[in-house]
């Protein structure tokens, strides 16, 4: 267990950090008192679901030092953006919303600016908001989450900005406050960071080595979830099918999933993300097999040529991954398969491409997510020869998505006339007047219905399948 220890942040530290939160709080009831109001935050937040879970706690750490959320960051005394590196275009508008902050706080001297995630994990970065965007306060890196308190405490105390980026191969810090966005859906972290280093990805390098939580801590947080009424919990690991590699006994992510499957209550859960190259025939059966694990895998395949996924790093051949596939779907009938694909990776030709296509139209996902291919400084990919020009990507892209949305549509219309189990999520961001939810499959369903049913699981009667959603009416019990 000794090794196992050394990742985990000691209690010692841990305290000291509450010992902060106490500090920042007396301070932050003093400005309620004189000002009326508390003082407010604002979390802005980008990239993937590990970074939205990262937001919870940084919200649960704020409210813990008296701060309230709003809406409007003009108004506020501490704001904090959570970045992402995964692609250029994440940083880009990042570093422009840094950017438009300077105008705040000119108008707000008081106003604190934390900047923290993945973007800020990289040297170049760190030295970008050092040198450039003098009023940013604090920046920490991927692996300092649970010391916000000591960083905001010193600069409130008057005293440097500090910059902190990873300096270890990362750790794990339970017990943390959470903050969570709405209680009946809830991402759970199982693992954090990357050992697989494919090569146009800049994760492993912001997010460390593999670690997993321990068994016994991600149920106790879930079950706590499920007796509060969490209606679909969403386990987050960059590779959740490593799970339990660093853990003193042998336990994997299957067995976590039927640990949690045991769990009694109405509730689904969910997973993400998968490597095609660890998902075993035990993972396909232990969902098969469960009573809340939803019919639904994310298992991105990133490109359908053998050549491509070699030069990726990914480990896999097509062939490995359609056989995988196959056992999936002919052991859960009603398994909806989504991926992600990167167009234009250096090197691909047009035969690679069409050799994605292909595989396209033999898996026949429900859904993908396609990117065009970003070089992230620092990885192998980067600096290969052969980097695909932009016009050359975006050709690719839309004959990819238009192929894409005729399985798509295809796959939806299967649905027609079904009734699904849906959980309500909330209003419609388009149209008020309807109600949106997630079916097993993890699909979008829209219809009409009040607001007494958010959060509530309901019965929809399927009656038009489009591209992107699903929409029906109300089955009444
Ligand atoms: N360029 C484009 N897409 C990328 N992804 C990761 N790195 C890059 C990159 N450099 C995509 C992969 C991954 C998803 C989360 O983001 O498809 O599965
Ligand atoms: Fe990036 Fe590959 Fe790790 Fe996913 S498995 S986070 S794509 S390095």
């Amino acid at each position: 267990m000794a090794e196992q220890h050394s990742r985990f942040v000691s209690e010692k530290e841990l305290d000291r950090q509450r010992a902060f939160i106490e500090k920042i709080r007396k301070r932050t009831a003093a400005f309620t008192a004189e000002k009326g109001r508390p003082p407010y935050y604002h979390i802005l937040t980008f990239g993937c679901q590990q970074n939205e879970a990262d937001s919870e706690i940084l919200s649960g750490l704020a409210t813990e030092m008296g701060y309230c959320e709003s809406e409007d960051p003009a108004q506020c005394e501490l704001i904090v953006i959570n970045t992402c590196a995964v692609r250029e275009h994440a940083e880009k508008r990042a570093l422009s919303i840094t950017g438009q902050l300077k105008h705040l706080k000119a108008a707000n001297p008081a106003m604190k600016i934390a900047i923290c995630g993945c973007m800020v994990s990289q040297e170049h970065r760190r030295d970008d908001i050092k040198f450039r965007y003098p009023y940013v306060d604090i920046l920490f890196g991927t692996d300092k989450l649970y010391r916000f308190p000591e960083y905001l405490s010193a600069r409130l105390d008057g005293g440097k900005r500090s910059f902190s980026i990873p300096d270890s191969e990362g750790t794990i810090a339970e017990g943390l406050p959470v903050k969570r966005k709405n209680a009946f859906s809830s991402y759970v972290s199982v693992m954090y960071g990357c050992n697989n280093f494919c090569t146009y990805c800049i994760v492993p390098y912001v997010r460390g080595r593999e670690r997993s939580r321990r068994p016994e801590d991600v149920v106790k947080e879930v079950k706590t979830l499920v007796e509060a009424g969490c209606r679909e919990i969403t386990l987050l690991g960059q590779n959740v099918n490593s799970y339990g590699k660093d853990l003193e006994r042998p336990y994997d992510f299957s067995d976590l999933l039927k640990e949690i499957d045991a769990i009694e209550g109405d509730f689904w859960i969910r997973f993400m993300t998968s490597h095609p190259k660890d998902a075993s025939k035990k993972l396909i059966d232990t969902i098969a097999d469960g009573r809340h694990i939803a019919h639904q895998l994310h298992l991105p395949l990133q490109s359908g040529s053998d050549d491509v996924l070699k030069r990726m790093n990914r480990v896999y051949t097509f062939a490995q991954y359609q056989e995988l596939a196959a056992y999936a779907n002919e052991r859960i009938s009603d398994l909806a398969m989504t991926s992600d694909i990167i167009v234009g990776f250096p090197g691909e030709s047009e035969d690679d491409f069409a050799k994605t296509l292909e595989a396209l139209s033999a898996v026949r996902f429900d859904s993908i997510f396609s990117f065009l291919y970003s070089p992230r400084k620092g990885t192998p990919a980067a600096s290969m020869e052969d980097q695909i020009g932009e016009a050359v990507k975006k050709e690719r892209f839309e004959r990819l998505l238009q192929l894409q949305n005729s399985i798509s549509k295809e796959k939806n219309d299967r649905c027609e006339k079904s009734v699904q189990k849906v959980l309500v999520m909330g209003r419609s961001k388009t149209d008020d007047s309807t109600l949106t939810g997630r079916n097993e499959q993890n699909k979008l369903v829209h219809f009409k219905g009040s607001d007494s049913l958010i959060g509530r699981f309901v019965r929809i009667k399927i009656t038009k399948a489009e591209t992107f959603a699903l929409f029906g009416e109300l089955e009444e019990d």
